[in-house]
């Protein structure tokens, strides 16, 4: 029996930023336990459809149950990054709306045996597909202290991120780290003692840029952000959900890049190098959690949704 539980957040905001029309085609390129996708298919006509991509046999298995409900419905095992073979592959055009909810879901955190979470013990892995790459304790026997300092760092924003790869890198030598839990204890006494108290478990940064770096997370969204824009139809809804401040810098980055791309230097009177929008911000400043969500669901205290649109005409 697999746990079904995850409460999908900013639920409302985002299907109404997604669904421009009810008899369009759309594309939720992350699954999990269908929260959205349920939604997004309950304000869809008949003539409307829905393709789901996850790249985790868990989320697929729920979402082949859906299939057989909906015939509206469509799921594909892949990663987002190749988002647009799986468009085409579902033969699907004229997209309407395209959304991203990233990260991990509560079912994968829960899961000990999946080993995402310090607060569970469990095998040290955090891949979201388990059939494909190599588990985070395998994954540390091959890195460098540097290059796992800069990991640590730049997709944790650790600041003891040198000591934290320095403790991880000896004890991955002498007895090898094989669960979460012997993980978090040498995060917890890799920071200085002061700081091994605070409202943040020391073990939380690095356990989150281990997973961003074995799930090539950022290699990911910058593949699929770019595939998304350049699949909508005019007018097409571009929704994504992030959950912590390097994932949302980079959609904005991303997003930002498509609406205002003119490289000509500021003092240059008018544009000469000629790149022009394919995109229009919907809602450029995040939309945040509501007070009572936040009262029902703990999780979406870190989410962040933006919304952007593709322009009507774009100049080849
Ligand atoms: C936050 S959950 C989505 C929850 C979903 N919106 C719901 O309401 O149930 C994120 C999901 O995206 C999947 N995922 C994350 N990165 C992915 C990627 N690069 N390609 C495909 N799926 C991905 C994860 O496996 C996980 O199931």
């Amino acid at each position: 029996m697999l746990p079904q539980e995850h409460i999908p957040v900013l639920a409302s905001s985002f299907i109404d930023a997604l669904l421009t029309d009810p008899d369009g085609h759309y594309v939720d390129t992350t699954f999990g336990r269908g929260g959205h996708a349920r939604m997004l298919l309950a304000r869809l006509s008949d003539k409307g459809s829905l393709l789901a991509l996850d790249r985790d046999p868990q989320a697929i298995e729920t979402a082949n149950m859906l299939a057989k409900e909906d015939s509206r419905f469509q799921i594909i095992h892949s990663d987002f990054a190749n988002l647009e073979d799986a468009i085409s592959e579902a033969g699907k055009t004229n997209i309407c709306g395209i959304g991203f909810d990233l990260g991990v879901s509560s079912p994968q955190l829960d899961q000990a045996e999946r080993g995402f979470s310090f607060q569970y013990d469990g095998p040290l892995d955090m891949r979201m597909n388990p059939d494909a790459g190599q588990p985070v304790s395998e994954r540390l026997k091959k890195v460098s202290e540097k290059d796992l300092t800069h990991i640590i760092r730049s997709f944790g924003d650790e600041r003891f991120a040198g000591r934290m790869a320095r403790a991880i890198l000896k004890a991955v030598k002498s007895t090898g780290i094989n669960t979460t839990r012997e993980l978090e204890n040498i995060c917890f006494h890799a920071v200085p003692p002061k700081a091994r108290h605070g409202s943040t478990h020391p073990a939380t940064r690095t356990f989150q840029a281990l997973r961003i770096w074995v799930n090539d997370e950022y290699g990911q969204i910058d593949t699929a952000i770019k595939a998304a824009i350049h699949c909508l139809a005019p007018l097409g809804r571009l929704a994504v959900i992030s959950f912590h401040s390097g994932e949302d810098r980079r959609i904005r980055d991303l997003i930002e890049a498509e609406v205002n791309p003119c490289t000509c230097p500021r003092e240059f009177p008018m544009c000469v190098c000629g790149k022009a929008a394919s995109m229009r911000w919907v809602q450029k400043k995040p939309i945040r959690a509501s007070e009572s969500e936040l009262e029902e669901n703990p999780r979406s205290r870190s989410a962040m949704l933006r919304v952007a649109e593709r322009l009507p005409e774009v100049a080849s």
